[in-house]
């Protein structure tokens, strides 16, 4: 599979205009390819932007919008992402940007530690960045062992 990374930057990029954030004044916008089970090609680009709140703890990350986006429009999973910020004083560098611990965590169930993240020295695995990630795999196991 080819990932077209300056289209997918560009994705991100565009959705970063879209976004709500008057406090922070860093505009953020997530894209990733999406794919269905069985689904050739590189799948379609889902988006998603960040959201901020007056209630400051209530803000959702680009990443938080583009997993509802997955979702919403037909599930399936993340195999590559760019998240990138522009800053909203118009002084925009869209490059990518790191995410949060957090939205790792939500990637993780998403696309995977295989999940190929945009980074400036080229594609990172999300398993780099989420090392010995807690999974839906460990909840039965846990849970037999409580239950035993
Ligand atoms: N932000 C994201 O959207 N994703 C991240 O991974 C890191 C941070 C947003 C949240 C907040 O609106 C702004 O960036 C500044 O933290």
């Amino acid at each position: 599979m080819t990932i077209d990374w300056p289209a997918l930057r560009a994705a991100a990029q565009d959705a970063a205009r879209s976004a709500y954030a008057p406090y922070s004044r860093l505009q953020v916008g997530a894209a990733g390819h999406a794919k269905r089970a069985g689904e050739a090609g590189e799948g379609r680009i889902v988006v998603g932007c960040n959201v901020e709140n007056a209630s400051f703890g209530l803000t959702l990350c680009a990443e938080c919008g583009l997993v509802s986006a997955l979702h919403a429009s037909g599930g399936g999973t993340l195999t590559a992402v760019s998240v990138v910020a522009v800053r909203g004083d118009g002084e925009a560098d869209g490059a990518p940007l790191v995410p949060c611990g957090r939205c790792r965590q939500l990637l993780m169930e998403a696309g995977g530690p295989g999940l190929l993240l945009d980074a400036d020295g080229g594609p990172r695995e999300l398993a780099a960045l989420l090392p010995d990630a807690f999974t839906g795999s460990d909840l039965p196991a846990r849970r037999e062992h409580h239950d035993g």
